[in-house]
């Protein structure tokens, strides 16, 4: 029996949020502590077919934490002792946001998923900057930009230039994020207009590599659309995907009905598909996010054509092994299937 068996119960006693909470405390207290040794040697799995090379970067490993989960850049040393390969900090604002009211964080138990509406609460550019430039992470850490809420769609470009220029020093990659379900107007930002100006406004800024993060609710067409940008702008790479306000037919926990963005299991099937019709479309890499829970579901992504593949709602489910139990069961299934490499399977599933 693993310690996360026996402190999960506990955990899902707590409200969701508060839950988290506890979790990053834990966290930061152990950061950089001989406990965060012990946990590197017991969690980090170190093996050359795992590595990959994307967008510029040296990934040990395909298994990253995705946004949301260090929204300020508090632990991305301690997530390396995890385990993983990559951490995308934020979603970070210009300005400081509290984001909207509790309960905002609700678990869908039944069906291993969460639905959020947390509304990017951060500590703002400034201190994240701060922060960032402070840390000293063996890992790539990306960045994911967001518009500040009171800002108009119009002035949005300067505000994520102003988040951008606050980051710069810290981060590896960046992120535009345009499709958080929970900000009023948010995912407006993208339509071909408004993405194309915040993305050449940041390029004009120096943000490099600069990947878009899209939502699995845009339809075909609008996906098309904004691949055509990445394209004709030259960016590097898409991440595939972000929450859904779309609720699946099979879901079964009374947590359903809450308003926000769902995430975890029951978006697998949807997030992979997306990566599959967005790696079909472009040469850059492609970041795989959505329901990945085991070695399968993280291998499917990258035999779909996702490079690299993220995580959250794995995370509070299966513990903190899970960078450990997909890496050791990745090699396993690249043996069974004879691949020489994590680099060697992606995009095996494509024509
Ligand atoms: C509580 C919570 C907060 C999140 N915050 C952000 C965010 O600030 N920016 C972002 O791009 N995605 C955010 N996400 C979305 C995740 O990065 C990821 O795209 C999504 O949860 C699907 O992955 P998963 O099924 O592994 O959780 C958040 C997700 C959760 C559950």
């Amino acid at each position: 029996m693993n310690v996360y068996q026996l402190v999960k119960p506990l955990l899902f006693g707590l409200p969701a949020e508060t839950a988290h909470d506890a979790v990053h405390a834990g966290l930061r207290f152990s950061q950089g502590t001989p406990i965060a040794d012990a946990l590197r040697s017991r969690y980090r799995v170190d093996d050359d077919r795992l590595r990959v090379e994307a967008f510029g970067q040296q990934f040990d490993n395909p298994v990253g934490v995705a946004a949301g989960f260090d929204k300020n850049a508090q632990l991305p040393e301690m997530l390396s002792s995890l385990g993983f390969g990559h951490v995308e900090v934020g979603g970070v604002t210009a300005d400081p946001q509290s984001g909207n009211l509790r309960p905002r964080m609700f678990r869908l138990r039944e069906d291993e998923g969460i639905i959020n509406r947390m509304g990017l609460n951060n500590h703002g550019a400034d201190v994240v900057g701060e922060r960032l430039a402070a840390t000293d992470t063996d890992v790539p850490v990306g960045v994911n930009l967001a518009k500040t809420e009171h800002v108009a769609i119009d002035d949005a470009p300067e505000d994520y230039r102003y988040t951008y220029e606050q980051v710069a020093d810290g981060g590896d990659f960046f992120v535009v994020n345009v499709s958080c379900p929970n900000s009023e107007g948010f995912r407006d930002l993208q339509n071909r207009d408004s993405m194309e100006a915040i993305l050449t406004t940041l390029q004009d800024a120096g943000a490099s590599p600069l990947l878009v993060k899209l939502s699995p609710d845009l339809p075909d067409p609008a996906v098309e659309d904004a691949l055509d940008l990445v394209n004709e702008l030259g960016l590097d790479g898409v991440i595939a995907t972000n929450t859904t306000t779309d609720r699946p037919d099979t879901l079964r926990s009374h947590n359903r009905a809450e308003e926000g963005g769902l995430s975890g299991k029951p978006i697998e099937p949807r997030a992979t598909q997306m990566v599959r019709f967005v790696a079909e479309r472009v040469d850059v890499p492609v970041v795989g996010v959505g329901g990945v829970f085991t070695a399968e579901d993280a291998y499917r992504k990258l035999r779909a054509g996702a490079h690299v593949v993220q995580l959250y709602t794995g995370l509070v489910y299966r513990g903190p092994s899970i960078a450990r139990d997909i890496n050791e069961g990745l090699l396993d299934l690249l043996e069974r299937d004879g691949f020489d490499s994590v680099e060697d399977a992606v995009g095996a599933d494509l024509e």
